[in-house]
């Protein structure tokens, strides 16, 4: 019966791709955007700088949607330049077509523009979009994107009075056209110049609130280069979500949120009626940026005063501690009315084991980062476009070693191999001084443990098989190792990258090409009848059958 309606839903889609119109699935809600891009003037830090705005809007519009909504976005691009957006947490089950990555989707060139037709499907959470090229991510061009649950999907805490957004992340003076020439010529980026919450400086963003009720704040760390820490003067932070998971509801005076990471926290105001500062600042850096928002009081009667509350620094093992607490409640449901628990991954035997070393080698002279000693140049085709229509000579299967090798590090357009429902053991080992941090596309993982130094077989033995979250921003502390399980159910090619953006820039990263040989629709959608074609993808035909 399922099959049918899917098999109904298929030839609706058909009907509406042959019209030009764009829909996936008739049962579900659709939400329809357009959004248009802009190069425009903004002042974050004091000084003029070009900043990429959507709708007029430095960041961009929030994205408000409910699970398995269908959300039909129509990006123009008015930039000089080619531009593309993608979706840090969104899975895009069966469809990597609308990821939005380099390797997935064509640029949308100067003056045109492209629809997404995305599906939150069984997803629930706080998440965000981003620009994904040159480094347009510097200049703006990101959002957040709220998930909520069904009516009637019970969520494991009283609705609060209020759902506050707080993106924050480092800043760059430096226009972004800089930082990428910068790059090009083989240098990393610089330290950052400040720190912004929700795109503005010192105390430029109020959140209002009412003595006595209890706000949601959903914090994503939107930044180039620096984990942060979160904390709130006189208040404590009651963890409810992340990344689509929703954990223990711990108690935090102050929560680390590393490159890409997005964290729902429970506040109440129950404290004198006055107002108190928001304090961000970067993590695990020897010299500390700081920036603030105002918590205020709608009955205050007294403006911000008192030193603003210091935060951890360089202590790595409270960060580790802190990571080890975040676990998933069980008994909560997720997207669906069951239990988050009731998929035991913990007893499932992963069929193999990848360990994937971070390095920052030298190439040709050049600053560059790399995995397993491969640092990632991007192809002419992207490499979805490239796989449907079988154009030879853009990458192959297993150009990158799924082990550390120790040898010299080289250029490659790097596409691991991984086949469709295979449950794979992802170890992330870090020999470098720096904390990373990771993203997987298309997917959330199990992050199982924690661990300092080498990682061995015998480091399975601390594993955490029964609560970890589920999530796909992952962190790396320093001389440290994170282990990962990740059910590989999501056919496509997904981008897994470095979440500092030079790194990222600079080639730490790669695409895990998860393979069926099965050309059913019920495992991975065709081409969109929109796709953008180029490279030598350029002129084929996207409706083949
Ligand atoms: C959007 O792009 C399509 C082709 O990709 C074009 O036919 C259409 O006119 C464009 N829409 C606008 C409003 O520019
Ligand atoms: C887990 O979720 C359940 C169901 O909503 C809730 O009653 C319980 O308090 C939560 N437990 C913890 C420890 O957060």
């Amino acid at each position: 019966m399922r099959a049918r309606i899917n098999a109904l839903s298929f030839i609706i889609l058909a009907i509406f791709l042959c019209n030009g119109v764009v829909v996936i699935n008739s049962e579900d809600p659709y939400r329809f955007f357009t959004w248009k891009v802009t190069y425009g003037d903004i002042y974050p830090l004091g000084v003029k700088q070009q900043g990429i705005l959507i709708n007029g809007q430095f960041p961009g519009p929030q994205i408000d949607s409910v699970t398995n909504d269908n959300l039909i976005i129509s990006v123009y691009n008015y930039l000089r330049e080619p531009f593309l957006i993608s979706w840090n947490g969104l899975q895009h089950r069966r469809n990597s077509w609308q990821n939005g990555m380099p390797g997935t989707n064509c640029p949308i060139p100067p003056g045109k523009n492209f629809t997404y037709v995305l599906k939150v499907k069984d997803q629930i959470g706080s998440f965000f979009y981003f620009p994904s090229l040159a480094m347009h991510k510097a200049a703006g061009a990101f959002g957040a994107i709220r998930i909520w649950s069904r009516p009637r999907i019970p969520v494991p805490f009283p609705p609060p009075s209020g759902d506050f957004t707080l993106l924050a992340g480092d800043w760059f003076k430096t226009d972004h056209h800089r930082l990428r020439r910068l790059l090009d010529n083989g240098h990393n980026l610089p330290f950052p110049d400040g720190l912004l919450i929700n795109g503005r400086g010192w105390n430029g963003q109020t959140f209002t609130v009412d003595q006595g009720k209890t706000y949601r704040f959903r914090i994503s760390n939107v930044g180039l280069t620096t984990s942060l820490n979160l904390r709130i003067q006189g208040h404590k932070m009651k963890l409810v979500e992340v990344e689509g998971s929703h954990t223990i509801q711990n108690i935090y005076s102050s929560i680390d949120i590393h490159l890409g990471q997005s964290y729902s926290v429970l506040v109440t105001a129950d404290q004198p009626a006055q107002d108190y500062y928001i304090v961000v600042s970067t993590r695990f850096t020897r010299r500390v940026l700081t920036t603030t928002a105002i918590l205020h009081y709608s009955n205050s009667r007294k403006g911000v005063s008192g030193p603003i509350p210091a935060g951890p620094t360089l202590n790595i093992a409270s960060s580790v501690f802190q990571a080890r607490t975040i676990r998933k409640n069980l008994t909560a449901s997720g997207p669906r009315p069951n239990p988050q628990g009731s998929y035991h991954y913990g007893l499932i035997k992963p069929s193999r084991t990848i360990v994937l070393a971070n390095s920052g080698p030298y190439i040709n002279g050049k600053q560059r980062y790399a995995v397993n000693s491969v640092s990632y140049i991007a192809p002419d085709t992207p490499l979805k476009l490239a796989d449907y229509f079988n154009i030879p000579g853009v990458f192959y299967v297993g150009s990158i070693p799924t082990y550390p090798t120790g040898g010299n590090a080289y250029l490659q357009t790097s596409v691991m191999g991984a086949n469709f429902h295979e449950f794979v053991e992802i170890v992330f080992q870090n020999w470098e001084n720096s904390v990373q941090s990771w993203h997987i596309d298309g997917y959330s993982a199990f992050v199982v443990g924690y661990g300092g130094g080498q990682w061995t077989d015998g480091s399975r033995g601390g594993y955490n098989l029964r609560d970890a979250v589920a999530r796909s921003n992952i962190q790396v502390y320093p001389r440290s190792w994170t282990a990962i399980y990740m059910a590989l159910d999501n056919v496509g090619m997904w981008n897994i990258r470095s979440e500092n953006w030079g790194r990222q820039y600079l080639g730490q990263q790669f695409y895990l090409r998860v393979y069926t040989p099965s050309k059913s629709w019920r495992d991975e959608y065709p081409v969109p009848k929109n796709a953008l074609l180029c490279g030598r993808a350029r002129g084929r035909h996207t409706r083949p059958f």
